[in-house]
């Protein structure tokens, strides 16, 4: 598809060389935005960069290094990006660790991966960038997030954040589809919390609860064999990764979801609401098997004020070991 004209907005992209960031890459610059792929592998994602542009034949399509567990590296891209770039509208967190099976790993910062890829990253990186969404007349920060979040109807299911740091953490039982699964519901937590905070500076933030998009061949790799195997049957029933792009599309530009903002909106772009309080039977066969409701635990003011604080503490430019 050719671009539609320019279109004066800009938006960046976090692990837009693959998957569902690589789709919507393709579909924003195919409208004729400015593109920023934030990306870890500047050799894997050159050739990702020269098809979109070649498609979109949009030539403000660009590649910026960016690893989203690295306190360092958001910073650099940060300021490199306010200095070079100066302009922001849209900011989209697609980038996830989600190594299915993989042991306890630490980022380079000492931090749980899962948890520094997924939570503290991206809110660094929307708290380094804050300033420049504050200058954009419509500026709207999304999350990726998953259906796997409804594991918190079952009210015994609660984040942990020992895992955190290898100091508290309980090393042999750890999994990472537990680490993975407390990670969309901290940045849940976080998008209600930052939709407050940010809303004297006009800047909305969402999450869209990914239901499933097809899982790319160099991903599953990463997968253990076990879980391997599970996303290749439901690969089979999965939509391709440009439906969801197409919902990352319309959240971030429709007029219709201009000023909405602190929501988790389901793959039908409906805004979803906290489950209600004591369920019956029927209500929570509904809310496992529908897309109307999230866990009333999203809510949680305790654990999302742990969760900032822990954010700040982890990101602050002292080395942080230990809370
Ligand atoms: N596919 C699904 O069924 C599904 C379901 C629910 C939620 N989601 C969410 O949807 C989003 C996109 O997933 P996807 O299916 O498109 O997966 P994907 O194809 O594996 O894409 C993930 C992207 O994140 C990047 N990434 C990972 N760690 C990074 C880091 N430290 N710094 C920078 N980039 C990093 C990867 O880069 P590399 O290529 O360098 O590894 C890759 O580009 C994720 O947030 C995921 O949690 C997906």
């Amino acid at each position: 598809m050719q671009n539609k004209g320019y279109n004066h907005r800009t938006v960046i992209i976090t692990g837009a060389n693959s998957g569902i960031g690589k789709a919507a890459a393709h579909r924003f610059a195919d409208e004729g935005y400015t593109v920023i792929m934030a990306c870890r592998s500047r050799n894997r994602s050159l050739p990702v960069l020269d098809s979109v542009k070649a498609k979109s034949k949009n030539d403000r399509v660009y590649l910026m290094e960016l690893d989203t567990s690295s306190f360092k590296s958001i910073r650099s891209f940060a300021s490199e990006y306010t200095d070079t770039i100066g302009t922001l509208d849209v900011l989209i967190h697609n980038a996830a660790y989600f190594e299915h099976g993989s042991g306890y790993k630490l980022s380079t910062d000492g931090i749980e991966l899962t948890f520094a890829t997924n939570v503290a990253g991206p809110w660094l990186l929307t708290m380094e960038l804050r300033e420049l969404l504050k200058k954009s007349p419509d500026a709207r920060v999304l999350h990726a997030g998953s259906n796997i979040i409804k594991h918190f109807f079952n009210p015994k299911v609660e984040i942990d954040l020992d895992r955190v740091l290898p100091s508290t953490a309980n090393i042999p039982e750890f999994r990472v589809y537990d680490a993975y699964r407390d990670s969309k519901m901290a940045l849940l937590m976080l998008t209600i919390h930052m939709a407050d905070e940010f809303k004297e500076d006009d800047i909305s933030i969402n999450m869209l609860q990914i239901n499933g998009a097809t899982i790319s061949k160099e991903t599953l790799r990463k997968f253990s064999p076990r879980y391997r195997f599970a996303a290749r049957i439901q690969n089979l029933f999965f939509k391709p990764p440009e439906f969801m792009a197409g919902l990352y599309y319309n959240i971030c530009t429709a007029e219709n979801f201009k000023g909405v903002t602190g929501k988790l909106i389901n793959h039908k772009l409906e805004v979803m609401i906290p489950e209600p309080e004591n369920p019956g039977a029927l209500e929570q066969l509904r809310q496992l098997t529908g897309a109307g409701h999230y866990p009333r635990y999203a809510q949680n003011k305790e654990m999302t004020d742990k969760l900032i604080e822990l954010c700040a503490h982890l990101t602050s430019e002292e080395p942080q070991t230990k809370l």
